[in-house]
């Protein structure tokens, strides 16, 4: 086989074959393809797309070139979660004691952030003592014991995509419903839970630009899912502006609790995170929607759901109370009278990530305490005076122009 007759065979809008896929991609990860050969071979399934086929062997090959999880030690109905990522989604820190409160068991690992969007791995760092580094038997163990955990990737789970992302980041080539796709799939399958459901957000602020993207990208995890048992649902949320009021990950917790303890009913994010809960539940205990519902909101409002946030973060070793938030803050007035047309969370995001929050290099570090609260939603009536958000400033000063964030009209 030879990797450049491959890359015209996809520049030529041909389908692959496995044996091909297979020549291509594992040969990158021991090192025996070029960097430069892989990148054009991206671009080329970037612009010419990938078969259903292609697309079910690539995630094979990423769940292959790794270990996976076993959670048969877990007794019941696994369910895991992931969101497509975007500006505030504290999403996990609410759903999965919610879910675990109701007896369904979560054994999930997480990512960090990536760019301007927060990772969930970084904002549990935020509670002082929070051990993301559980060992593959602590994790089941604590999960048989309170049916939740949450930890960074623990074992060598596809590490083919690992690298392939890192080569997919800096060469254009992130933005491929077939790539995404394989990439988060993979992932999933290998860390071994029953039932998923995906959160593909949809707008400036994520990945998938249009909702064409989305139903696409619905259906092929759907179609991988099926292919190795693992029923897969997923919903289609909006992420033009951020997820509830705070960006940023100390802030993002204060914003998660106040959820669990039953504020925000109105809200979007709580919107977002009923839907999520409702569909976990459903699926493992098999029940409708509507049932699942009143289940999961019954759960806030008696406190179940608060009380299994606590054990699970106590248990991880992680000390709420001494959670900070920066004192140095900032109030931004209006200088403008009239309505808010829009709250771009891209720009949120990347305000939050000039402050701090997130890394603008692999090595630099996360200020925990740093962020955007947000006082205005779209469509509310602003004098001028009126806070529009509020920044909590760290050592960095230089950070973006907090009035780009909104258009008033
Ligand atoms: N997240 C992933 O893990 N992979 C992608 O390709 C995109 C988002």
């Amino acid at each position: 086989m030879n990797i450049i007759e491959i890359i015209n065979k996809k520049k030529d809008k041909l389908e692959l074959s496995r044996e091909e896929l297979e020549y291509a991609f594992m040969g990158y990860l021991n090192d025996e393809i070029e960097s430069y050969q892989m990148s054009s071979l991206l671009m080329a399934i970037v612009l010419n797309g990938m078969t259903d086929e292609e697309t079910i062997n690539l995630t094979d090959i990423f769940i292959n070139s790794g270990d996976t999880l076993d959670l048969s030690n877990i007794e019941g109905i696994k369910v895991d979660k992931h969101s497509t990522g975007g500006i505030g989604d504290k999403t996990t820190l609410i759903v999965a004691p919610i879910v675990a409160s109701l007896g369904v068991k979560i054994c999930k690992m997480s990512g960090r952030g990536l760019g301007y969007t927060g990772g969930t791995i970084d904002k549990l760092e935020s509670i002082p003592g929070f051990n993301v580094s559980l060992t593959e038997e602590e994790m089941i163990n604590q999960v048989n014991r309170i049916g939740i955990a949450i930890t960074g990737q623990t074992k060598n789970l596809a590490p083919l995509d690992k690298k392939i992302y890192a080569l997919r980041d800096v060469t254009g080539t992130v933005e491929s419903i077939p790539l995404i796709a394989s990439s988060i799939m993979s992932k999933k399958i290998a860390s071994g839970a029953d039932k998923i459901i995906i959160d593909i957000k949809v707008g400036n602020g994520a990945l998938i630009k249009n909702i064409e993207d989305a139903h696409h990208l619905s259906y092929l995890m759907q179609i991988i899912g099926n292919r190795y048992g693992r029923e897969v649902r997923t919903l289609t949320t909006n992420m033009n502006t951020p997820l509830g009021k705070a960006v940023g990950n100390s802030l993002e917790v204060v914003e998660a609790i106040s959820i669990l303890r039953g504020k925000g009913k109105n809200s979007y994010l709580y919107k977002v995170c009923l839907e999520l809960a409702a569909n976990m539940v459903s699926m493992a205990k098999g029940i409708s929607i509507e049932e699942s519902k009143l289940l999961v909101e019954n759960s806030i409002d008696t406190g179940l759901a608060y009380s299994k946030f606590l054990e699970f973060v106590s248990a991880q070793g992680g000390n709420l109370l001494d959670t900070k938030v920066s004192s140095n803050v900032l109030a931004i007035k209006s200088t403008k009278k009239g309505t808010i047309k829009s709250i771009n969370a891209l720009k949120v995001g990347m305000l939050s990530q000039s402050l701090g929050a997130g890394k603008e290099k692999m090595d630099d570090q996360i200020d925990y305490g740093v962020g955007v609260v947000l006082n205005k939603q779209e469509g509310d009536e602003v004098w001028v005076g009126d806070t529009l958000c509020t920044l909590y400033i760290g050592d960095k000063k230089d950070y973006l122009d907090p009035y780009e964030c909104f258009e008033i009209e």
